[in-house]
């Protein structure tokens, strides 16, 4: 070779890894800008696409409910292909990434093409997928990144593979920390929303008891009226919707005292299934009437946790009557109890989620916010006190409860509760 071509080349090469070096540079910067996750991801795949220029790529988050990756942001790839990418988080090609903690080129390396699963090989080399990246830190395995191209010379030399490893380690760092701010909003949210709720609580229980004896001498004087009239006369329905109007304020009145009843609470050990189960089944003929049918996975083993069965039931009660008010006629509840978290090794402090779906309308965002408030209700005959005392119950028994909802897909409402250590028996399905 001339040498003036030895010397192109090498300065070629300098200079690619000098741009190649600031890639990663300006990443890293730009990514401790952005706190969304799917920001995030965009952010990542544009740089990779810039760089390595793939016909496709996914990047897949972990999913704990279902212990697996899934496709977050995309591109090149079919929606058909996307609803069928998923790879087991315990599965091999997830433990030789966070063990091997580099990429794997599948074309290149047979012998761990070999050593995969063969759904896990069918799916790779069906979608074309043939570059695997992990996106690991504080060695776990946050995330991977598939990658795959249709032009012949497509593959990655060394420098390629280090600096790929590098942008998914900047970006496996990014993720973590978006997902820390994310967790620390919501705390800081949860104890806010807890702030008010007990001012609400404190103040609604004086009032309350002001209420409520004056309302029992209204209703008992009502019911004395009442027997003097013929059910015939005017005067008899009107009385009589008088009275259900008064029930309507006693229950209110009743739901701002139970806002209140910290002390009230009687926990033992008991196993979840039962308050969920009386709950499903008190819901249940009204449900069939309606067309809709609860679908409930219960997990089959008992889950011991320390409550008061009577307060849970009230809570799954309240929310599978939520769920099925929502759905304007036929429709679908589901209710899964799984561990939680399954994933992100906390293995020392297990708790247990139930998990409560609808398919109905589904709840925009601003209206999310909203909806744990006391009085907040969308209905004509509502309270909006049924969240808000699920709220207060659930975080009474030092647990979380949450609500996920997209408009025009449905509500997921799920309540997590610290699981009594040993209670579980297969530690094989927490994923
Ligand atoms: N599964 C759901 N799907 C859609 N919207 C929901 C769902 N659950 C709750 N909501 C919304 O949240 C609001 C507040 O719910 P909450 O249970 O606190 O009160 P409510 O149901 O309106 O009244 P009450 O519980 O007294 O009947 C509801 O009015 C509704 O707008
Ligand atoms: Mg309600």
């Amino acid at each position: 070779m001339r040498p003036n071509l030895i010397f192109e080349k090498v300065l070629g090469r300098l200079q690619r890894s000098r741009l190649n070096r600031r890639a990663v540079q300006e990443l890293s910067r730009s990514l401790a800008l952005i706190v969304d996750r799917e920001a995030l991801e965009a952010s990542v795949a544009a740089r990779i696409r810039e760089l390595f220029d793939p016909d496709r790529m996914a990047i897949l988050e972990p999913d704990p409910a279902t212990a697996s990756f899934l496709p977050g942001f995309s591109f090149g790839l079919k929606d058909s292909e996307l609803s069928g990418l998923r790879l087991a988080a315990r599965g091999k090609l997830a433990r030789w990434l966070a063990v091997n903690e580099t990429c794997l080129v599948l074309d290149r390396q047979p012998g761990v093409h070999e050593y995969l699963d063969p759904a896990e090989r069918d799916l790779l080399d069906g979608l074309r997928l043939n570059l695997c990246v992990p996106m690991v830190s504080l060695n776990r395995l946050t995330g991977i990144l598939l990658l795959g191209s249709d032009r012949p010379g497509w593959t990655l030399n060394r420098a390629d593979a280090e600096l790929l490893n590098l942008l998914a380690s900047q970006a496996s760092l990014a993720f973590e920390n978006a997902a820390l701010y994310r967790a620390q909003r919501e705390r800081l949210d949860r104890l806010y929303r807890a702030e008010r709720l007990a001012a609400v609580g404190q103040l609604a229980a004086g009032v309350a008891h002001e209420i409520r004896n004056p309302l029992t001498a209204i209703r008992s004087t009502m019911q004395y009226l009442l027997r003097g009239l013929d059910p015939g006369e005017p005067k008899h329905q009107l009385v009589e919707e008088l009275l259900r109007e008064v029930d309507r304020i006693n229950s209110t009145v009743g739901g701002l005292l139970s806002l209140s009843r910290s002390g009230e609470i009687r926990k033992s050990e008991i196993d979840l299934l039962e308050p969920l189960g009386k709950a499903v089944q008190l819901v249940q003929a009204r449900a069939a009437e309606q067309g809709v049918a609860i679908e409930s996975d219960l997990g089959g083993s008992a889950r011991r946790v320390l409550g008061d069965s009577g307060q849970l039931k009230q809570v799954f009660l309240n929310l599978l009557l939520n769920a099925l008010q929502s759905l304007p006629g036929e429709g679908r509840i589901s209710v899964a109890v799984t561990p939680w978290p399954p994933l992100r090794g906390r293995e020392d402090a297990p708790w247990v989620q139930v998990r409560i779906t609808d398919d109905g309308p589904g709840i925009p965002p601003d209206q999310l916010r909203r909806v744990f408030d006391p009085f907040y209700t969308t209905k004509r005959d509502g309270t909006g006190l049924g969240l808000a005392i699920c709220h207060g119950i659930v975080e009474q028994h030092e647990g979380e409860i949450q609500m996920d909802s997209e408009v025009g897909a449905g509500t997921t409402v799920s309540v997590r509760l610290p699981w009594i250590e040993g209670s579980h028996g297969q530690r094989s399905d927490r994923g």
